[in-house]
């Protein structure tokens, strides 16, 4: 068993600001969520968050008294804007407010909060904001020109959804659930290792059908390919993931496509491989289906024998891409899931398959779990990745295939 990974935003130092909107009640539960990731949290409030929930609740799940005047004499140097903001790695304002994100793209600063965002050292302590409001407001040109102005100057604007809205409109403008708002933070504190490059990930196990009832499939849960797409665009990457059939959330961000077996697997890839730089096949495709499903549900005869089926071979998805021509071919990345001679037989698939890199790790130990260890095999060695959570893992070998990958040339 490896440890309990430290949580994600451990030593952490957070300003959390809220200014006024009904979705301040959000912010309660997104106080109680950043100290469990590990983090300290700060929490500033203007006049008008104040009205909708009370700074003696956010002490309380922050543990610290909250800030919400620049007046506060508290402070031994009176000056709660610039202490609050030189601790601080990041700045995360939540609910943002029409009024507020107005007050941010001018740079005013006549409260607290909005006199911290002007005051906080730009280069070290980001700005993300996340906006609340009715869907009129959100997308008034004069809201849009304001956060157009934010993004210009370095905010990170995360969202805002859409949905049902407080005042009982449907539309955008509603603040990100507190989960989501808390990948989004871990994320802006991963390094860019893939800013601007494109990443195709595989992963699940694939369902053959005998039947209509009935398949071959295997025990694969996906947790490591949806991990390595969670880091790969946490690392900045445009990730497109295809899965088989698993029951776990997409990761924010990427865009998903859900498939059944193998043959369908393949029919997404290779239309989508070419324009990708980067191809990880966590994918446990299964390697055979039966030639000839059943139409209707397979019946015992009464004869005590049972059915007897041919099976035939699925194309091997990774294979495929790794041969397509040298200008369409994306970076590929193989996994390798052994019960034996793990480095022996990711040598042997590095061969057979004509990838830069493979992947291996001891299958049937890690399905299912959320923790596992690799080995990666390449060109030049052998390298291990050991034991971690499967999202450490995903992260560290996204920060391989960085520093390992090549572009393509030109066409
Ligand atoms: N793979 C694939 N398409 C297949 C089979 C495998 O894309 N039809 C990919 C997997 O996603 C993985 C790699 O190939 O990245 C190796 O898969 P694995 O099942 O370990 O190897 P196989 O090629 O199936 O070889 P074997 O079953 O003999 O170990």
């Amino acid at each position: 068993m490896s440890q309990a990974p430290p949580p994600d935003l451990q030593d952490k130092h957070l300003v959390l600001g809220l200014s006024g909107g009904i979705a301040c009640y959000k912010s309660a539960e997104l106080v109680r969520l950043l100290v469990q990731f590990g983090a300290t949290v700060q929490v500033v409030m203007t006049e008008a968050a104040c009205q909708f929930i009370t700074p003696v609740t956010m002490q309380a799940l922050s543990g610290r008294p909250v800030l919400v005047s620049q007046w506060d004499e508290r402070a031994p140097n009176n000056m709660a804007h610039i202490n609050a903001s030189r601790e601080a790695d990041a700045v995360l304002v939540a609910p943002a407010s029409a009024d507020f994100i107005a007050k941010l793209a001018q740079g005013r600063a006549d409260e607290l909060l909005s006199l911290l965002c002007l005051a906080r050292p730009s280069e070290r302590c980001p700005l993300l904001v996340a906006p609340a409001m009715n869907r009129e407001m959100w997308a008034h040109p004069a809201t849009q020109r304001n956060v157009a102005q934010l993004r210009a100057d370095g905010a990170l604007v995360l969202g805002p959804g859409s949905g049902d809205q407080a005042c009982g409109e449907v539309g955008d403008g509603r603040m990100l659930e507190a989960a989501e708002l808390c990948d989004e933070l871990v994320a802006s504190f991963q390094p860019k290792h893939l800013a601007g490059r494109s990443v195709l990930v595989t992963a699940g196990p694939t369902f053959e059908a005998i039947d209509p009832v009935r398949c071959i499939t295997n025990h694969s849960s996906g947790k490591m390919g949806f991990a390595v797409a969670r880091a790969a665009a946490e690392a900045g990457a445009r990730v497109t993931l295809v899965a088989g059939p698993v029951h776990l959330p997409t990761p924010r961000g990427v865009r998903r496509i859900d498939v059944t077996s193998a043959r369908q697997m393949h029919d997404a890839v290779l239309p989508l491989a070419p324009g990708h730089d980067i191809f990880v096949a966590t994918a446990a495709v299964a390697d055979w289906r039966p030639l000839q499903a059943g139409e209707h549900k397979l019946k015992k005869d009464g004869s005590g024998r049972p059915p007897t089926f041919e099976l035939t071979e699925n194309p091997d998805i990774l294979a495929t891409v790794a041969r397509l021509p040298a200008e369409q071919r994306p970076w590929c990345v193989g996994f390798a899931a052994e019960s034996e001679n793990l480095v022996r037989h990711a040598r042997d698939k590095l061969q057979r398959k004509g990838v830069p890199l493979i992947v291996g790790n001891l299958g049937p130990a890690t399905f299912g779990r959320d923790d596992n260890a690799l080995v990666l095999v390449d060109a030049a060695g052998e390298r291990e990745l050991p034991a971690a959570s499967k999202l450490a893992l995903a992260r560290a070998l996204v920060a391989e295939i960085a520093a390992r990958y090549r572009p393509r040339p030109n066409p």
